[in-house]
């Protein structure tokens, strides 16, 4: 792993790596042919600080240290490949549809920490059906 490395893959993050954390910084975005510009990933930004609170210790979560709206810090993981995604399914076994109506079968929303995968893009907004649906009671 470099020390330093970034990522301009995501479409609402730029995501700056440094030693052991991600730094996720919003994108600036124009809404459809107006004038109005705004930041994209805020909202993921403050969903993942939310729901790391919320759910860190019992799932499969990247920890988000503090989020500044603009910029969250995250523990940085390392890659992992789509077929390595296939065979640990950190949720288990999903239903196909499930996981592509929650967007949860991208290697690129993933990372591996201490040995194990975990989500790390887990801001977008429909997120929390899947886990209100399965981890609350
Ligand atoms: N904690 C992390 N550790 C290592 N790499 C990370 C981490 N968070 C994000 N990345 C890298 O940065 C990329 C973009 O981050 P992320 O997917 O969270 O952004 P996004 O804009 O929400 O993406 P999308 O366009 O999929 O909604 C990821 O695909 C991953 O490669
Ligand atoms: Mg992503």
């Amino acid at each position: 792993m470099k020390f330093f490395d970034c990522s301009f893959e995501g479409g609402s993050r730029i995501v700056i790596m440094i030693g052991p954390l991600a730094f996720k910084f919003a994108r600036v975005r124009e809404y459809w042919r107006s004038r109005m510009w705004y930041f994209s990933g805020v909202w993921g930004n403050n969903h993942e600080r939310r729901r790391y609170k919320k759910y860190g210790q019992k799932l499969p979560l990247a920890p988000t240290y503090i989020t500044f709206g603009l910029v969250n810090v995250q523990h940085r993981g390392t890659p992992v490949t789509q077929e390595e995604l296939e065979n640990e399914q950190p949720w288990g076994v999903l239903d196909s549809k499930e996981s592509r109506f929650y967007d949860l079968g991208r290697a690129s929303s993933y990372c591996r920490i201490a040995g194990k995968i975990v989500q790390c893009d887990y801001g977008r907004g429909n997120l929390e059906a899947f886990l209100k649906k399965h981890f609350e009671n």
